[in-house]
């Protein structure tokens, strides 16, 4: 390895409390964003944008509650270019402003109503105001990549000139392609002789390529958001870019990898945006395989299909029944719960997966052993948890209620728990309940209609996943919604303690 393979440090700028809060329809109140804070600080992120402070007092009280937090972070907040901006920013307790205006002429006419001239005299003005009020400044001309290169470069070197310390270049409608962005950057680079970083937006899909191009180019740092939140299509992913840097080029960071998916899951439920199940690193699909061909590779060794190591990002690798599972991958699920078939018997049961998945449905780990229990005879798998009963209080002026009642090995066990809803408040007493004895977490709720009326058939489908990762999913239907969500969950629940004792080698009678 010579010096010039030995690749600097990037820095990850998190912006998942500012541009990410800025998904339609998305607001965190101010604990909240002081524990996404806390979760970003831990992961390792170098750099928080907090907020926009001039946004609302909300907005104020979050940052300065963050700051006062002392996190190991540095803590930044968006301010315009303008005196307003800058001294609510102060007044936030912040000591690092994002200052941003736009320098596109679509944005000039459009939208500032103003000349060249007078945007480079607020960008300056700007610039100079908050360096007078001892600030560390990143300046940010927005709508960058649409911008007059020439007048770009003006901008950015008379604010550098200025005092700024950072530049970002911003792709605010994600309309840069790699080389663009690569090109931008060595000009800034150049110009202002000041570390650049660059903040890109996914519309096109390319978002993570254009931030990598920026670190390729001398980009110190890329503005990310966690699941990439924000407008429109979102910002790059932090997840994506961190992971492809690390193992598709060696660009060193300071992101600690296996806490990826842990703070993922934490802002999706924040932030109420769930993640689609296909998306990379993150989605619940991401380490997950059914295809029979894609299974026998992976028990053979895991790199045949799986770039990483699940583990590396947090994750667990999980297996799938269904249409296009083969005899290895529908073995290797039964191995997990200790079930043993003759070839004779495991063919049998594959079968029966696949003609009840020809009819559509998606097999759930309590399909497969239904139908292994079935095809097995003599194997009754045992349920420790048992309903007996339980009561919901629910209206528009009360808080729903659930009380629940189990047992457990013999033993009556009582809970009740309020809830945003009669089912989430029935699922939290049975979680309180299984405390101690099975910690699961709801990875999935799913609820489908399967005829139409106010009578309708309905199917709940839930996914749990315990301490040790083991994903387990269950599906219960009736009439019932809130019914059949509780008999999902202690189902579900049921197959995680038939899993754990399979795996601690306790005998499942
Ligand atoms: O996308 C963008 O241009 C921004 C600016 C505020 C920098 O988020
Ligand atoms: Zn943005």
């Amino acid at each position: 390895m010579t010096t010039s393979d030995i690749k600097k440090k990037i820095r990850i700028f998190d912006t998942t409390l500012r541009d990410g809060e800025q998904t339609p329809g998305v607001t965190v109140s101010p604990d909240q964003k002081l524990e996404i804070a806390m979760k970003l600080d831990e992961l390792g992120v170098d750099t928080i944008e907090a907020g926009f402070p001039v946004v609302s007092p909300g907005e104020v009280e979050a940052i300065r509650k963050i700051m006062k937090q002392g996190l190991k972070a540095e803590i930044c907040g968006l301010a315009r270019t303008t005196q307003n901006d800058i001294d609510v920013a102060l007044k936030s307790d912040l000591k690092y402003i994002h200052t941003f205006i736009a320098t596109s002429d679509i944005h000039l006419q459009y939208k500032l109503k103003m000349t060249r001239e007078q945007v480079l005299e607020k960008a300056i003005y700007a610039v100079e105001y908050a360096k007078k009020h001892g600030l560390v400044v990143e300046f940010s001309a927005e709508d960058a990549t649409r911008s007059d290169i020439q007048f770009l470069n003006k901008i950015f070197k008379s604010v550098a000139e200025t005092g700024a310390d950072r530049i970002d270049i911003p792709d605010t409608v994600g309309y840069s392609t790699p080389q663009y962005m690569s090109r931008l950057v060595s000009e800034v680079a150049d110009v202002t002789g000041l570390p650049v970083s660059v903040h890109c937006h996914n519309d096109f899909g390319l978002a993570v390529a254009n931030s990598i191009a920026g670190f390729q180019a001398g980009a110190s740092c890329a503005h990310v958001t966690i699941n990439g939140l924000g407008e429109r299509a979102g910002n790059a992913a932090l997840e994506e870019l961190v992971m492809a840097c690390q193992c598709l080029y060696q660009i060193p960071h300071n992101i600690i990898t296996e806490q990826l998916y842990d703070v993922s899951k934490f802002v999706s439920s924040a932030m109420g945006i769930i993640v689609q199940p296909n998306k990379a690193i993150i989605g619940e699909n991401a380490f997950g395989h059914e295809s029979g061909i894609h299974t026998h590779g992976i028990i053979n060794n895991p790199l045949t299909y799986e770039p990483i190591s699940p583990e590396l990002v947090g994750r667990k690798r999980w297996m799938q029944a269904g249409k296009h599972a083969g005899a290895h991958g529908i073995k290797a699920i039964l191995d997990e719960f200790g079930i043993t078939a003759s070839d004779l018997q495991l063919k049998e049961i594959v079968e029966k997966q696949k003609s009840i998945a020809d009819g559509g449905k998606s097999i759930t780990t309590s399909d497969l052993l239904s139908i292994a229990s079935e095809v097995l005879k003599n194997k009754k798998f045992d349920e420790n948890f048992k309903l007996n009963d339980f009561h919901i209080v629910t209206g528009l002026h009360i808080i729903p209620t659930a009380v629940v009642k189990l047992n457990i090995h013999g033993k009556d066990f009582i809970a009740s728990e309020t809830g945003v809803g009669p089912v989430d408040s029935a699922l939290k007493a049975i979680q309180t309940i299984a405390h101690g004895i099975a910690n699961i977490k709801i990875r999935e709720y799913k609820l489908d209609s399967i005829t139409g009326g106010s009578d309708a058939l309905a199917e709940v489908s839930v996914k749990v996943e315990d301490k040790e990762g083991n994903i387990i999913s269950a599906r219960k239907s009736g009439e019932d919604i809130v019914v059949a969500s509780v008999q999902a969950m202690i189902d579900a629940i049921n197959k995680t303690m038939l899993k754990k004792m399979i795996q601690s080698g306790e005998p499942t009678k």
